[in-house]
């Protein structure tokens, strides 16, 4: 049995307000535990985007009463709302900014991203990260506003060596830029689309085994792993149009784990990017004592066993080391022998 820190995912879709027959509160954060992570922190591009503090406030009421994890908030823009950052900047943990088309819509111009790093900059003084969903078309108008501005700047879910590239450069140039990359960018490839149909479609895409490989060579310059955990109803990816995006919260750690018994990975890595680095870089408070068991026994993964309300997973049925036994959060056992054991409303919304 192995002890590690309470973990954290800075890139979730809980989908609570709006969509709550993908995911709500509960079951989000209900998967979360089972996947070793006492902290999440939400997205904003919602059925209605969380752009106003109105809509931030409400969010963070719902969450209180449903919660099993600790749950904070990125804040979402679409350059109309400058006015609401004074109100919110101590209430979120980052900017989400979305500059290529992907769920929701919420996508805006080089323009508008200028302006709202301009702003965002003045109001945070530089302490409250930007995230961006930026793939490889849009990396240039990033490095530019990056070196304009020089706001701590989050990259998301990077899945190709074009995106990853600039990161490694800017980063060498010393530029305040972090970047993450999701399980399914890691274990999985544009081959396996073909047997997963819809179900291994997200945005960014899955890419070749060269950038993955090139992922696996240069982990030293990931910051961390997101699971960019987000869930859609089968019957939705079913569908003639079915919408982007995976579950992740569950299988995460189990596959770090298993790259750690196969010696692709060490246990630190999966400290650093999954705890220590996430919350350097958010600012995140320390979570008294938490901490999660895990076991390597053998098991397989399967959608049957899963707490996401959406019930199913990408990597169904692959054998996989590592499984969590126990998460204790703040003294509580709060997850044991599969079984979510805290009361909706116990986890804290930060
Ligand atoms: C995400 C979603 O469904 O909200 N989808 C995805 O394919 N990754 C949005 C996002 O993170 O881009
Ligand atoms: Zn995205
Ligand atoms: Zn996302």
């Amino acid at each position: 049995m192995i002890t590690l820190p309470g973990l954290i995912d800075v890139h979730v879709h809980l989908r609570d307000m709006g969509q709550e027959h993908k995911e709500d509160f509960f079951s989000g954060t209900s998967a979360a535990l089972a996947g070793g992570f006492t902290t999440v922190l939400d997205m904003p591009n919602n059925q209605l985007p969380i752009t106003d503090y109105e809509l931030l406030t409400k969010k963070q009421e719902t969450a209180k009463l449903k919660i099993v994890s600790d749950v904070g908030f990125h804040f979402g823009s679409l350059g109309d709302n400058l006015d609401e950052f004074e109100k919110i900047k101590d209430k979120v943990w980052g900017l989400k900014l979305y500059l290529n088309q992907t769920t929701g819509g919420y996508i805006i111009d080089e323009d508008r991203l200028k302006k709202i790093y301009r702003k965002w900059h003045e109001v945070t003084e530089g302490k409250r990260p930007v995230l961006l969903h930026a793939e490889e078309d849009v990396m240039g108008i990033v490095t530019k506003v990056l070196q304009d501005t020089k706001h701590p700047t989050h990259i998301c879910h990077i899945s190709s060596i074009d995106e990853f590239t600039p990161i490694m450069k800017a980063k060498e140039k010393g530029l305040p830029i972090t970047c993450g990359v999701c399980p399914h960018h890691l274990f999985l490839t544009v081959d396996d689309v073909e047997k997963l149909g819809s179900f291994g479609m997200m945005k960014p895409s899955l890419k070749t085994k060269k950038d993955q490989e090139f992922f696996w060579k240069h982990l030293e310059y990931i910051d961390l792993i997101e699971s960019d955990h987000a869930p859609h109803a089968v019957e939705e990816k079913k569908s003639s149009n079915p919408p982007f995006g995976v579950p992740g919260l569950e299988t995460t750690l189990p596959l770090l784990l298993t790259a750690v018994y196969e010696k692709r990975l060490k246990l630190q890595d999966i400290i650093d990017k999954c705890y220590e680095n996430p919350r350097k870089i958010f600012h995140l408070p320390k979570q008294e004592n938490t901490h999660i068991e895990i076991s390597n026994i053998k098991y397989q993964i399967s959608n049957s066993a899963l707490h996401t309300k959406c019930g199913w997973s990408p990597f169904d049925g692959w054998e996989v080391r590592g499984k969590v036994m126990k998460v204790v959060l703040r003294g509580e056992t709060v997850f044991e022998n599969d079984k979510v054991l805290a009361q909706p409303g116990s986890g804290h919304v930060i």
